[in-house]
């Protein structure tokens, strides 16, 4: 099992023998599971260390700048395969065939409506409430929709539910915006690929029946492929832990969404959008550059750096071109938020600090730029990344499911609050 070990010398002097793995590609691991055994805990906060679990799905080299679904370069994904495709990879583990696609995409058509009570559901939020609110809010109530798929110890039930999850996550976001404006809810066209019908649902009004600029939906199928996964990030290791206690798949994707809407994770292409959109004029752009290097003050630019990638994001080389094919379709060269995105883009990359530091423009500051030219509000932003997420969260969650030696997952801490004491009569504190 494994041919390598590391030695742990104790302040005892006890000496711990640690088994070692090593993985098809990346680091090396240390089994550090026995430790408990001799009373003691690793200290990694923020997990910089820690591989939380075994994964086949998504690899990544930071320093390299390799992103890996199943084995394939995001690059020849995004350029020869659409997102149907790029899901069964991720769920299944192989790219399918002619046969296979179209029977996936027939059952991911089959579940695309939603439950017509839940349409009901919406009109309990208020008009203006944040999209990604009513979205954590409306796919946590799926599992009081779906009772006949929530056993999550029968393979059936977790297929159906990774079905509905997929295919309802789409409908959900363009209700979320749809509610949001005012305007009625529209159901998806089967013969629709699945970006167009996402535009489609999102955009389309009973008075004129636009179908969808082809070279948009081929952005925002890119969008959707190029955020499909990306191995044990914050959300996914959210959904993960949630999954470790036996809640169902509806309960801890919502769990998922939740942990996505911070703005230092999937929140930072809307965050991106309002620094542009504060920065105001491309003039101002030196002062804000200034602002980003000054220690003193928290502000960083947004859609720059990545925990991982220490190397151009490679998600952000691929969205790049399609950033620059829609700004062309759209006729918004000459909009004045993306003339800024633009100008930072070409100033950060060669500003020392920024090049020295490789903060590299990230995947959410081209993909701010493509929803913002495709006319999505900044708040729609992170509901999109959480649609196009949701089946590497649910493909993260099978794998773990179908583990046999999965356990809870309970961390542990380093205390440094009081020491045992007594209680003292209230008079007398
Ligand atoms: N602007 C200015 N300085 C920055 C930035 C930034 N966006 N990001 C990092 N730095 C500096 C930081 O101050 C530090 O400088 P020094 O070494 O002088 O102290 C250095 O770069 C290293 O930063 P770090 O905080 O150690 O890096 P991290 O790996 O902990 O943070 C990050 C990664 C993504 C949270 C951070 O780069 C950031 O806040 N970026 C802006 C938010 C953003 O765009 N997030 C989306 C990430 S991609 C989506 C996803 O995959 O979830």
């Amino acid at each position: 099992m494994s041919e390598k070990s590391a030695k742990l010398i104790l302040p005892s002097g006890e000496e711990l023998d640690l088994a070692m793995y090593s993985p098809s590609e990346g680091n090396d691991v240390v089994d550090v599971t026995k430790l408990v055994k001799s009373g003691l805990f690793t200290y990694d906060p923020g997990f910089m260390s820690t591989a939380s679990c075994e994964s086949k799905i998504t690899y990544i080299d930071g320093a390299k700048g390799v992103l890996l679904y199943r084995g394939y370069p995001i690059d020849q994904l995004a350029s020869q395969c659409d997102f149907m495709e790029v899901s069964y990879l991720l769920l299944n583990g192989e790219l399918p065939n002619v046969d296979e696609k179209a029977e996936f995409i027939d059952r991911i058509n089959n579940h695309t409506m939603v439950h017509e009570q839940l349409a009901t559901f919406f009109r309990g939020f208020r008009r203006d409430a944040h999209p990604m609110a009513i979205m954590v809010g409306v796919v946590g109530a799926l599992s009081a929709f779906y009772h006949d798929s929530l056993d999550i110890n029968n393979p059936e039930h977790r297929v159906k539910s990774a079905f509905r999850l997929i295919a309802k996550v789409s409908t959900i976001a363009a209700m979320c915006y749809r509610y949001s404006m005012g305007h009625p809810f529209v159901y998806p066209r089967n013969e629709m690929s699945y970006a167009e019908n996402f535009l489609h649902q999102m955009f389309s009004m009973p008075s004129h029946d636009d179908k969808p600029d082809p070279i948009l939906v081929k952005a925002m199928d890119r969008i959707f492929t190029l955020h499909a996964d990306h191995e044990q990030n914050c959300s996914t290791s959210t959904v993960r832990l949630a999954g470790s206690s036996g809640a169902n798949p509806f309960a801890c994707i919502a769990a998922g969404i939740a942990s996505l809407w911070g703005p230092a994770h999937g929140g930072a292409n809307e965050a991106c959008l309002n620094m542009l959109n504060e920065i105001g004029d491309v003039k101002n752009i030196p002062e804000f550059i200034k602002r980003a290097k000054d220690k003193d003050d928290p502000f960083r630019l947004m859609g720059f750096g990545h925990r991982v990638y220490k190397n151009f994001d490679p998600r952000a080389k691929v969205m790049r071109e399609s950033a620059h094919e829609v700004l062309k379709a759209t006729g918004k060269q000459d909009d004045p938020i993306l003339k800024i995105a633009l100008e930072l883009e070409k100033i950060a990359l060669q500003d020392p600090y920024f090049v020295e530091r490789k903060l590299y423009p990230n995947v959410d500051f081209y993909s701010g730029i493509i929803l913002e030219a495709i006319g999505i509000p900044t708040n729609m932003f992170t509901v999109i990344f959480a649609l196009a997420r949701t089946v590497g969260w649910v493909a993260q969650w099978s794998e773990m499911i179908a583990e046999p030696t999965q356990k809870i997952g309970r961390p542990r801490q380093l205390y440094t609050g009081k020491s045992e004491r007594s209680v003292q009569p209230i008079e007398e504190r």
